[in-house]
């Protein structure tokens, strides 16, 4: 029996075999990706992958070699008016006027988005928590209250797509977080973002997928957590030489993390199957370390004071979900669980040959 296949929804974004050189040099190579509705798309990649480049295209600022672009549907290179009207633009270093207040600033965009409603301005304002400020120079802002005042901007005219170019850079930790929420929060309204970054881990926790550039080529896409699973089954073909050791039962990974690792059925594990999760639980760990150990796909377990627990295991974020089941059926009162942040980290190593263009 055959089921007609499904109709494919437009992507918010899609972009397919985008070539641009500069000069001889050739700095995108047949990029091609698409993000669907109401995701957080990290676009990331070391210095000089292309990640800008990429951005100005789809923000209808530069005109690529060769390849396509559709926003929402809208091809960049037909109806650029259009898409200006559907994204949200913030490139990186964008410069603010300093001498006007925070409203005038937001008032002479709306004006030039031709926006007749001013209360816009109070919208975006309250949404980038930044009401308070309203009368205050802009010159006397900090960089994260001006990072803030760059989302406002691009918030004016209600874009479905945020294109963001290194949101978060330059930023301290508070600042970073700020962002970080705003963008959560916007998402919930219903926007997809494309935020660029050459900082894995800066909010990389965030994003619902990740695209990898290296040398204007994209070398991988998709949910973290798919990347990470299809390198995994590639390596299974073809298995990371690992030593032949095995670790005994309970024992402590050496502090370099460069062990040999192996199942509960003594199978060697390559290390790079190994991961790390972090709880903290109520009461002494100690204690409940034991309800862990022994458990199926669990490596190790590491009690420390302030009920800090980190499991080494080896399994995907199931077994997550089962460890916190099965302490919580055990009365054990769970108060963190951080999965291992370093997982873009491993897959950005893994991928790209460290080679810049
Ligand atoms: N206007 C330009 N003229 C000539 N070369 C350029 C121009 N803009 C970018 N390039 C070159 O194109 C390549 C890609 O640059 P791009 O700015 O897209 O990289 P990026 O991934 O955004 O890097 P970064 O992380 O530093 O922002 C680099 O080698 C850069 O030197
Ligand atoms: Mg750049």
């Amino acid at each position: 029996m055959t089921s007609a296949p499904p109709v494919p929804a437009t992507p918010a974004i899609r972009v397919s075999n985008l070539w641009h050189r500069f000069g001889a040099q050739i700095v995108l190579r047949g990029v091609s990706f698409e993000v669907g509705h109401g995701e957080i798309f990290g676009f990331i990649g070391p210095n000089g992958a292309g990640k800008t480049t990429t951005i100005r295209a789809m923000a209808t600022l530069l005109e690529p070699l060769a390849g396509r672009i559709e926003i929402d549907g809208i091809d960049v290179g037909i109806d650029p008016e259009r898409v200006r009207r559907v994204i949200g633009y913030m490139p990186d270093h964008a410069g603010v006027y300093d001498r006007i207040t925070i409203r005038e600033y937001l008032e002479f965009f709306a004006d030039a988005y031709t926006i007749h409603d001013m209360s816009v301005v109070d919208t975006v304002l309250e949404l980038t928590e930044l009401s308070k400020l309203d009368d205050r120079l802009v010159a006397a802002l900090s960089k994260g209250m001006k990072q803030r005042l760059q989302i406002a901007r691009i918030l004016l005219h209600d874009p479905k797509v945020l294109v963001l170019d290194e949101p978060a850079s330059d930023l301290d930790p508070r600042a970073r977080i700020e962002v970080r929420d705003l963008l959560l929060e916007l998402r919930e309204l219903g926007k997809t973002i494309f935020l660029s970054s050459h900082i894995l881990t800066e909010l990389s926790d965030i994003c619902t997928s990740v695209g990898i550039l290296e040398r204007g080529a994209l070398v991988a896409a998709g949910p973290i957590n798919e990347i990470a699973a299809r390198l995994a089954a590639q390596r299974g073909n073809n298995p990371a030489p690992v030593a032949s050791s095995t670790l005994e039962s309970g024992a402590a990974p050496s502090a370099d993390g460069n062990a040999a690792y192996a199942t509960p059925g003594g199978a060697a594990l390559p290390e790079q199957a190994r991961r790390r999760l972090r709880l903290r639980v109520l009461g002494d760990a100690h204690a409940v370390a034991p309800l862990i150990h022994g458990g199926a796909g669990v490596l190790s377990v590491e009690p420390a004071p302030g009920g800090q627990l980190t499991v080494f295991y080896s399994g995907d974020d199931r077994f997550v979900a089962d460890v916190v089941r099965h302490l919580v059926g055990h009365g054990v009162g769970v108060v963190g669980v951080e999965a291992e942040r370093n997982e873009l980290e491993r897959i950005f190593l893994e991928v790209t040959r460290g080679e810049l263009q």
